[in-house]
């Protein structure tokens, strides 16, 4: 508990190189751990993992020994670039870093993290709880987010339930926002002692299927809800005279009917793009529609575009600037090697991210770069004063460690069949805690906001 509320100074100490760190870790794990033979084949095995992953990264690595590789050297190595992109760059909550790209930074090894642990918190899905479901390394847990020129404040859950007294905080769109909004839900009531004062306002449960589910704090009376939106436009029944092969349409000109919910939010989180694939859609005999047309000739990608356009305008001409503070999260990539979900994409085997960024591929990160492309040429313009990007496209691509893989199935599933890996939720404690300290950050510098 103590080193999760380590002050900032001792927060943004040096980065341990990975590996040196490591070996301390299972020496730590062998002296501090009861029975000695269980102990000895769980340093053993992380040993191994930890070999065969050093192998795997330098394999990566076209050189061998490009940048990162000092980082991962086993004798403590500090450079002038270390120095000043993990010290003393200034905090971003300072005065003089309004221009400081929280999205440009690298990923850190930090031995205070994760900010909560799995088995305290009652708000998550089983399918996310990956440590109680046989996930045994736990590297993915100790990474923190270090921007370029700037330091994060580190996150302080009683802070951010002081800010939100009396209001709410939304989260739209798909699983993956689902994963973002249980993973707040952890951080926020790792503060709050008395766990019964924190319920779904209609008594439902955590489960997969429900359209939406309203959390209170009800000493802060404020509300963190999900609503689920995989498209954040409308999916419903097609129009009459429609052809019969069709079985729903997604109406790009409209938003979703729970729209009306999000819309008075005090701080409105919205994300979509993982479903705007043919599989998703058109060969589940959806198709898209504007006015009272089927546009049976529509690509998915011009769909995309359209209905974010949608999104924009909604944002533009019903959300009230004065009240709402309107986040967009961009796409979170998929990590299946060899295949995709279907066809037996794995993720199983990785337990570093990906450290040098230019070896993440982004080919593939078609829903990003449609959605980019709109919310940059949005920003600048007055009109969109109420809505900020959580960029968090690049930094998440470098976390192939962060997946669910095999440990989806609950604590009592056992892990799953090898070609049937989950390489796109995340588990938690992990990545999606990052984009809720940015978000975090963001809401703490937004001046005026919480007066
Ligand atoms: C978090 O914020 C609260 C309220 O502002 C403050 O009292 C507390 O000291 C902070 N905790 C840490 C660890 O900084
Ligand atoms: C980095 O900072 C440490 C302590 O502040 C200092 O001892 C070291 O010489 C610095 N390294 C470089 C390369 O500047
Ligand atoms: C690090 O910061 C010092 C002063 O704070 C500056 O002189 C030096 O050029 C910086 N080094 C790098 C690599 O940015
Ligand atoms: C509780 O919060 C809601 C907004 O979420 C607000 O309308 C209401 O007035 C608040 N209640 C009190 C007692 O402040
Ligand atoms: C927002 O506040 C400004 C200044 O207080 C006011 O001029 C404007 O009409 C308000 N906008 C809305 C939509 O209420
Ligand atoms: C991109 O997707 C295609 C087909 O969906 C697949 O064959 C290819 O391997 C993917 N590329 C990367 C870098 O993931
Ligand atoms: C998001 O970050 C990428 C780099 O990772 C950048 O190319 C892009 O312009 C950024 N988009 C927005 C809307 O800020
Ligand atoms: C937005 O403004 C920044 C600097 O203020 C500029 O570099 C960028 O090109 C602008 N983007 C667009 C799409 O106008």
């Amino acid at each position: 508990m103590s080193s999760k509320n380590s002050p900032a100074h001792q927060h943004h100490q040096e980065t341990m190189p990975i590996f040196s760190e490591a070996f301390r870790r299972v020496k730590l794990m062998r002296r501090l751990e009861p029975s000695s033979s269980s102990v000895g084949l769980a340093g053993l095995f992380l040993l191994s993992a930890l070999v065969t992953c050093c192998f795997l990264y330098f394999n990566y690595t076209p050189f061998g020994f490009l940048p990162q590789s000092q980082s991962l050297a086993p004798v403590p190595v500090s450079s002038a670039e270390d120095n000043n992109s993990s010290v003393g760059v200034g905090e971003f909550l300072g005065e003089n870093n309004n221009g400081c790209d929280l999205f440009e930074g690298k990923w850190v090894w930090d031995e205070s993290y994760p900010l909560y642990d799995s088995k305290d918190c009652n708000f998550l899905d089983d399918g996310f709880r990956c440590s109680e479901n046989g996930r045994h390394d736990f590297f993915y847990t100790k990474w923190r987010w270090q921007p370029k020129h700037c330091n994060l404040p580190r996150f302080n859950a009683t802070m951010m339930l002081e800010k939100l007294r009396n209001k709410r905080l939304v989260f739209a769109g798909d699983s993956i926002g689902r994963n973002q909004w249980e993973s707040l839900l952890c951080m926020l009531s790792s503060v709050v002692t008395n766990k019964e004062s924190i319920y779904e306002v209609n008594g439902s449960p955590i489960t997969k299927h429900k359209g939406f589910l309203v959390f209170k704090f009800r000493d802060f009376n404020c509300t963190v809800e999900y609503y689920r939106a995989p498209f954040l436009v409308l999916q419903s029944r097609p129009p009459a005279g429609a052809a019969r092969n069709i079985r729903t349409t997604l109406k790009v000109d409209k938003l979703d009917w729970n729209s009306l919910k999000w819309r008075d939010a005090h701080v409105l989180v919205l994300n979509t793009g993982h479903w705007w694939t043919y599989g998703k859609t058109i060969r589940e005999r959806c198709y898209f529609q504007e006015g009272m047309e089927v546009k049976m000739e529509m690509k998915v990608e011009d769909a995309y575009k359209k209905s974010m356009e949608t999104v924009l305008n909604w944002i533009q001409d019903n959300v009230n600037p004065n009240m709402t503070q309107v986040f967009f999260r961009t796409y979170a990539p998929v990590h299946f090697r060899g295949g995709d979900w279907r066809t037996g994409g794995s993720c199983h085997l990785e337990t570093l991210p990906e450290l040098d960024p230019s070896m993440v591929p982004n080919d593939n990160w078609t829903q990003f770069k449609i959605a980019n492309s709109l919310l940059s040429t949005h920003k600048n313009t007055t009109e969109f004063v109420n809505l900020k990007v959580l960029n968090v496209t690049q930094m998440t691509g470098q976390r192939k460690d962060g997946h669910s893989s095999i440990y989806y199935l609950g604590p009592n599933g056992g892990t799953a069949a090898l070609h049937r890996q989950d390489c796109s939720h995340w588990c938690l404690p992990g990545v999606p805690d990052t984009w809720n300290e940015l978000l975090y950050a963001m809401l703490m510098k937004h001046e005026g906001f919480f007066s």
